[in-house]
């Protein structure tokens, strides 16, 4: 596990589009991508890039982590619409190509079997991955068996919370979502886990320095072998 430490924010992000471009620039290669705040600098960042250095999604595919169960998909806060506003409008990549689970089918056992058969197909280069506070990764919250594929799972108060600051009120917040299980984010054969913030601290020092266990989901990716985590100095705060 490879743990970069940078001093703010905008220079954890340009140092995570170094190594999301030497991906990048293979081409044929597929993406695993994650939403949230964390990522939206780096994604700034390469679309910043693909209009100057006319680097080429034409050839990408991508999968992502999750989605909130029962909001539509064009809903203002789905990850499909944050997804399409932070990097797809921006780029050349053939909608066709754009992998994400829903949320709002009827069938979400069928939708999870879908996915994970997918994921099964299209093994991630590279999974790019944020850190809940709690230290979930995905939406796999504390107490998610490592060996988990695709499921729809029940938020934790504390994610709920946190994720309230995107909605008018905290009772809006989905209470729900279709996530990779942790044995989908682990087939990935690499993975860049960006964290920013005092509020990442203690996920951050259990990550690096705490044993793998399953309360804190992140510590599983001490077992995988090509890791870069790339965090400011208040996430490396308590290291
Ligand atoms: P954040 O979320 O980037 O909005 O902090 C990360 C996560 O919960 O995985």
């Amino acid at each position: 596990m490879k743990i970069i430490i940078k001093d703010n924010y905008n220079q954890m992000c340009e140092e995570a589009s170094k190594v999301m471009k030497e991906v990048i620039l293979k081409e044929d290669v597929i993406l695993g991508l994650a939403t949230g705040s964390t990522p939206i600098g780096l994604y700034k960042l390469l679309v910043e890039d693909h209009k100057t250095n006319k680097t080429s999604y034409k050839k990408i595919q991508t999968v992502n982590l999750d989605e909130y169960v029962g909001i539509p998909q064009n809903h203002e806060q789905s990850y499909f619409t944050f997804m399409h506003e932070q990097l797809f409008n921006h780029v050349d990549i053939d909608p066709k190509n754009i992998n994400l689970p829903r949320g709002d089918v009827k069938d979400l056992n069928k939708e999870c079997q879908r996915y994970n058969e997918l994921l099964a197909k299209k093994i991630a280069d590279i999974q790019l991955l944020g850190i809940g506070g709690n230290g979930h990764i995905g939406f796999n919250e504390p107490g998610t068996a490592f060996d988990s594929v695709t499921y729809i799972t029940d938020l934790q108060e504390k994610t709920i919370q946190d994720n309230s600051r995107f909605f008018d009120k905290i009772e809006d917040v989905p209470t729900k979502a279709i996530t990779m299980g942790i044995a989908n984010i682990m087939a990935a054969k690499k993975i860049l886990l960006l964290a920013s913030g005092v509020n990442k601290a203690e996920a951050i020092k259990e990550l690096v320095l705490g044993d793998i266990n399953i309360n804190c989901p992140a510590t599983v990716l001490r077992n995988h072998p090509d890791v870069v985590i790339i965090v400011d100095k208040d996430a490396a705060s308590l290291l």
